[in-house]
């Protein structure tokens, strides 16, 4: 018999899927790492379960005791199946420009869901930063993960990510795009696919109301950069320590429209049923095309599915309310 003793051991080991339509002007081999063949729709299982382990390894995460994290859901849902099977309580902490579905979901496989207000400053009390911290310290026997800062966060996609790309190409890959957050897969992917070969260039796509491409290219953390966007999972108004930006050779921004518009063609065009991140990592790619030549391999990693955003990118209303539909 062949099967996985549970959940957990089904993650990892995405396909590496020939991208055919949307990249019709681009000269190079495009490859896709569809990541929400995870069981949890997203390539942040990968992560959860390695910041678990590495706590439970360590001692910082006890028998019996509560998760807690600031999370838009992926990573959240990567914790909430690694708790069921091992056994946890999970206090998620969010804020309201998630989409709701996202908080159902993680309802639904037994996590506690705080909202916070997304438009206050990262130092603010209110903010998911300071609220998650503060209930990990409330809670008896709690262990804050800190996704952002926490460094299994990165080394899990340098253990898995990073090794799957290369073996999947063959060692062929010339470029790798992604969509960069807590930088914990930019970061993990990018360090591994260098030291097999340095010559790998590799692009970190950013928002427009995001620190990141300012910081890359000047060193500085430029506040008046920060504003609300529409577009959820990358950018951020902190430097995160799982970005290495020293293993990131350039940034590119998406427009909110933009990277809406492109997730909706990924669904048309090629059958990928993906979240808005994805849209933003197309759209940054194809922005890019200039630097890519017909022998080239470029592979753009996809974060989530898109079943969290069909009341958002893939609802036409809301689509018109937020100016990105005729
Ligand atoms: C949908 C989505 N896209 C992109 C990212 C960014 O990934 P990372 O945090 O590894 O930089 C995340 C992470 O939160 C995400 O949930």
């Amino acid at each position: 018999m062949k099967y996985a003793n549970n959940i957990l051991e089904t993650i990892g080991n995405t396909p590496l899927i020939k991208l055919n339509s949307i990249t019709k002007e681009i000269d190079a081999t495009v490859l896709a790492k569809v990541e929400y063949f995870n069981p949890g729709n997203s390539v942040k299982d990968r992560m959860a379960l390695k910041m678990v382990e590495d706590a439970e390894a360590d001692g910082r995460l006890k028998p019996g005791g509560t998760i807690v994290e600031g999370t838009s859901g992926n990573t959240g849902m990567g914790l909430a199946l690694a708790a069921i099977v091992k056994g946890y309580k999970l206090i998620c902490v969010s804020n309201d420009k998630q989409s709701p579905t996202k908080f159902d979901v993680l309802r639904a496989v037994g996590a506690e869901v705080v909202v916070c207000p997304t438009d206050v400053p990262a130092d603010d009390p209110r903010s998911y930063y300071s609220t998650s911290k503060r209930i990990a310290e409330e809670t008896p026997n709690a262990w804050y993960v800190n996704q952002y800062d926490n460094p299994s966060n990165a080394v899990a996609h340098y253990e898995q990510t990073g090794p799957e790309i290369w073996e999947q190409t063959d060692g062929k890959i010339t470029h790798f795009v992604v969509g960069v957050g807590t930088g914990g897969t930019i970061s993990g992917v990018s360090k591994y696919l260098k030291e097999k070969n340095p010559a790998i260039k590799v692009w970190g796509i950013d928002t427009y109301g995001s620190v990141f491409k300012k910081y890359h290219e000047t060193g500085v953390f430029d506040e008046k950069e920060i504003y609300p966007y529409v577009t959820e999972g990358i950018g951020e108004d902190i430097l995160p320590e799982n970005v290495d930006f020293d293993l990131i050779d350039a940034f590119e921004k998406v427009t909110d429209k933009d990277a809406a518009i492109y997730t909706r063609m990924l669904a048309r065009e090629e059958g990928i049923f993906a979240g808005n991140s994805c849209g933003a990592a197309i759209k940054g790619m194809l922005q890019l095309k200039a630097h890519f030549g017909p022998d080239d391999v470029v592979v753009v990693l996809l974060h989530d599915s898109g079943s969290r955003y069909v009341t958002k990118i893939y609802n036409d209303d809301w689509m018109r309310e937020k100016g990105f539909l005729e």
